[in-house]
């Protein structure tokens, strides 16, 4: 079936996708996908690669990155693709609208991504009210990925964290602090421990006072981080009892792709995700595992397109596995292919 479907996709993308504006193809796409999930949510889910991590069960390791669905609109149908786990969010306490368009980009030659949406989303109260709706219920692992609102000063960031801890631990598996956004001014500063480690004890504290069972909490980090700092998150996620990292978010790099530089240029600022991502990432996985040993949750992302990137980044140390991208390129058979081909 994978075939099948994978053949219609690349047409798709290569003769109406590639023509059509990112964001607004994004959004078709997600539309698509929320409309097939009668169908899809009822398809076979095969996977004999159960991954237990944080006390959850995962059916499989590959699960979908932060940023396609920032308000938690399409959890199950994602999950009917054959994602183990979705992270939603970004979300910021208040909503806000982004950066203004265009702000997404394809660099087709490099299978790569540049955005700076800017965060864009609903806001904590209202993705928190509908996740009530939504209810607890069987499906992907739930994660929840919380950042600053562009607004509000970096003094106030530690409340405006704790304001989504607040409303979205009672809904998440897990929870993710993401300090490592290249579009929200200052917010990867946080990344430094003296500011890292005020914030995720906040943020530790207020997800207990609001919840009956702990929930998991991770930190999400940059692959622009040098290799101390990488691991002096590490310390500190080992040092503050965190449950893992999740490594790595878009990149502000443009070393070593093929599009022509001008074009390249010309998109101005943003963060780089796909191919170009793969093996720096691979690294960063590779020195957190040596750092952590088995303390700690490590969640791979960033480049993960074909089932040896799979594998490969799971060899480096990663517990599980995330993608965006790829999904983009790939198409919605692409979730299905690596889980089979990790067998
Ligand atoms: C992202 N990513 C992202 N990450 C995050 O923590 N919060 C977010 O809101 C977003 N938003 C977002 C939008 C778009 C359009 C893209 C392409 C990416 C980063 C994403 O979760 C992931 O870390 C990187 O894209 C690297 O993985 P891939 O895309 O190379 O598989």
């Amino acid at each position: 079936m994978t075939a099948l479907m994978g053949r219609p996709y690349r047409l798709l993308f290569d003769h109406v996708l590639t023509r059509t504006d990112p964001e607004r193809a994004h959004h078709a796409a997600f539309a698509a996908i929320r409309a097939a999930a009668p169908v899809t949510t009822r398809l076979p889910q095969r996977s004999n690669r159960p991954v237990t991590a944080m006390g959850l069960g995962f059916a499989h390791p590959l699960g979908l990155a932060a940023g396609f669905d920032k308000n938690a609109v399409g959890i199950d149908a994602l999950g009917g693709l054959g994602f183990g786990h979705v992270e939603i969010g970004t979300v910021t306490g208040e909503p806000q609208s982004g950066n203004p368009p265009k702000r997404l980009f394809r660099l087709p030659a490099d299978g790569a991504v540049i955005n700076r949406m800017g965060f864009n989303n609903d806001g904590a109260e209202v993705v928190a009210a509908r996740l009530e709706a939504r209810g607890r219920r069987p499906g992907p692992v739930l994660g929840v990925n919380i950042g600053k609102t562009k607004v509000v000063p970096e003094e106030d960031a530690v409340a405006d964290y704790e304001k989504s801890t607040r409303l979205l631990a009672p809904h998440a598996d897990y929870l993710v602090v993401n300090v490592s956004s290249p579009n929200t001014p200052g917010l990867r500063d946080l990344q430094a421990v003296e500011k890292l480690e005020p914030l995720l004890i906040a943020v530790r504290e207020e997800a207990d006072r609001h919840t009956a069972d702990r929930v998991p909490l991770l930190v999400k980090i940059a692959p622009d981080l040098s290799d101390d700092d990488v691991l002096a998150v590490a310390d500190l996620a080992v040092a503050l009892g965190l449950d893992g990292v999740i490594a790595t978010n878009t990149t502000i790099s443009r070393d070593g792709l093929r599009s022509d530089p001008d074009a390249v240029a010309a998109i101005g600022a943003g963060g780089l995700s796909g191919r170009p991502l793969t093996a720096r990432a691979n690294d960063v996985m590779r020195a957190l595992r040596a750092r952590v040993g088995d303390d700690l949750t490590l969640i791979g992302v960033g480049g993960i397109t074909t089932p040896d990137d799979a594998r490969e980044r799971l060899a480096a140390g990663a517990t599980l596995l995330q993608g965006y991208t790829a999904f983009i390129y790939e198409g919605p058979w692409w979730p299905r292919t690596i889980v089979s081909a990790l067998g």
